[in-house]
């Protein structure tokens, strides 16, 4: 295995072969929320005009919270889970409730309001306060299953909690690598980590991937059983 860490080459390689011209990457949790509550059941390319037209309409989360749900629903027409656009609404007046109209900034905070699961939270703690903290979306299980060999269906609670725990301890030590490297999670599994023909030739944790040494990358993620 090699000398610099799982996250130091993660890190190296996002900066130098991720994506870094998305409309989302800032700094402003508000936007980096909405943007990942539209990429959960959404591809990126469809995502980016419903993005600026959301951001322009309501530029703020007191602009979101101000609101009547349905004018929310109508910018959320063609993306469906409209539960996505109704919990976002509720989300952004309990901001201006319960945390006087300031996004919170520490994901456990997050993850108290409508719609923000574990790995939302993370990725907003991550991007926008450098907050240490594992995002584990259907990508990254993808990776680390992969990477560390790990056997199982990962929709199973047992097997969710092993890569958890794994995700967490494959963090950087240091806030200021935190965006680069949840980024580049999200990034190496839709860019080399695909799901069907992974390009692991171009790929920073070839040298110590199990599935790549066994040459079980074609079976892992265990799929689900019937
Ligand atoms: N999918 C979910 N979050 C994303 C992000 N920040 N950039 C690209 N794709 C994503
Ligand atoms: Fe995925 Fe291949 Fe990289 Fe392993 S070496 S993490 S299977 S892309």
């Amino acid at each position: 295995s090699d000398l610099s860490s799982f996250a130091e080459r993660l890190v190296r390689w996002q900066r130098g072969h991720g994506r870094h011209d998305l409309p989302w990457q800032c700094r402003d949790p508000y936007r980096v929320w909405l943007s990942e509550i539209m990429l959960q059941q959404t591809q990126v390319t469809t995502v980016v005009p419903y993005y600026h037209r959301f951001i322009e309409r309501f530029p703020t989360v007191t602009a979101l919270a101000a609101a009547q749900v349905d004018q929310v629903l109508a910018l959320w027409a063609g993306l469906g889970y409209y539960s996505r656009a109704r919990n976002l609404h509720a989300a952004a007046q309990a901001v201006v409730e319960r945390f006087g109209g300031q996004m919170p900034t520490a994901a456990a905070e997050l993850e108290s309001l409508p719609g923000i699961g574990r790995s939302t939270a993370a990725a907003i703690a991550s991007f926008c306060f450098g907050e240490r903290t594992a995002i584990l979306d259907g990508n990254v299980k993808r990776v680390l299953t992969r990477w560390a060999g790990i056997e199982g269906f990962p929709g199973e609670r047992a097997i969710e909690q092993r890569l958890w725990q794994l995700a967490e301890s494959l963090l950087p030590l240091s806030a200021e690598e935190m965006p680069a490297y949840t980024q580049g999670m999200m990034d190496l599994g839709a860019t080399i980590c695909r799901r069907s023909r992974p390009d692991c030739q171009r790929c920073p944790l070839q040298r110590d991937c199990r599935a790549y040494a066994e040459g079980r990358t074609a079976d892992l993620p265990t799929r689900k059983p019937k």
